[in-house]
């Protein structure tokens, strides 16, 4: 038998009193990932060691919130990578348009930027008003903001930017209004959003997507998670339903591999086939 490192067995007993004490399963998250977050708490936090990190988890709620910020990982932009949304564009929205209504699901939104970007999109493809996003987080702070669609005007200019490299034509100043510091979303956009919280570890399907995104959010899971997600994407989506993943993502590894087909290669685009 091999035996496994101190440091690894706390990391392990860590998670599991996460798990029991709060629900919240990061048991199949990356190795590496997971150890360099939790390393970086309990350094900020004057911590001796991870065990201690345990005992105050256990006991202090509002540390617990900290960590879990530090575990999700919520970096996002608007229109990140831009590349991407001119693909989900001319290439996704064709096939879109074709249907009645469209059911999306956007799985780890985080502060809701790429939610409104995909609305943005559909509004200006004459989509909106037959589409319903769903966007979910595991981490209700982010889907706090991501309802509130509130963000700093100085990250405008840079969205502006992606916006255009995005294909955007209009002006993107139409889609908020500036107040102070602040970028509030336009409301016409919201309206079509549900935000709600969702664990991909241990929730179930959401049914008859059309369209199911989920950019950023693999690359933190363990191979075996990362199956059981698109497992869960394979049965919430329609047949020919489309699946996006974010640039360093694929479904290649996984068990479902079969049952997708490559749609855009480049930009990490799948297509059900059965
Ligand atoms: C790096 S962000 C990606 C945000 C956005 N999709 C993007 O590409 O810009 C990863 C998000 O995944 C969420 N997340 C992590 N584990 C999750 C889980 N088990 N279920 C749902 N969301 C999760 C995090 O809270 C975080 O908001």
């Amino acid at each position: 038998m091999e035996f496994m490192k101190n440091e690894d067995i706390e990391i392990q007993l860590l998670l599991e009193a996460i798990y029991l004490k709060y629900g919240y399963d990061f048991r199949n998250y990356s190795k590496a990932s997971i150890k360099r977050r939790i390393k970086y708490r309990f350094a900020k936090a004057g911590l001796p060691n991870i065990t201690a990190i345990q005992y105050k988890i256990l006991h202090d709620k509002i540390f617990f919130k900290t960590l879990l910020l530090d575990l999700s990982i919520n970096v996002t932009e608007m229109f990140r990578d831009p590349f991407f949304y001119v693909a989900l564009r001319e290439k996704v929205l064709p096939i879109l348009k074709t249907y009645p209504f469209i059911k999306i699901w956007h799985a780890g939104c985080s502060s809701g930027e790429e939610v409104y970007s995909t609305a943005i999109i559909l509004k200006e493809e004459g989509l909106l008003d037959k589409a319903l996003i769903y966007a979910t987080d595991i981490n209700e702070i982010v889907l706090k903001k991501a309802k509130e669609g509130i963000y700093p005007i100085d990250q405008i200019k840079e969205y502006t930017t992606n916006y255009q490299k995005s294909g955007g034509n209009e002006s993107f100043s139409d889609y908020y209004t500036a107040k102070y510091d602040a970028a509030i979303m336009d409301k016409s956009l919201k309206k079509h959003i549900v935000f709600s919280q969702h664990n991909l570890a241990t929730d179930s399907v959401f049914g008859e997507m059309n369209l199911v995104m989920c950019r950023n959010v693999l690359i933190y899971f363990d191979k075996e998670l990362q199956s059981r997600v698109i497992g869960l994407f394979h049965d919430s989506l329609v047949r020919k339903g489309l699946l996006c993943l974010g640039s360093k993502e694929s479904i290649r590894f996984s068990e479902y591999a079969d049952h997708f087909k490559e749609f855009a290669s480049k930009e990490k685009i799948y297509q059900k086939i059965n």
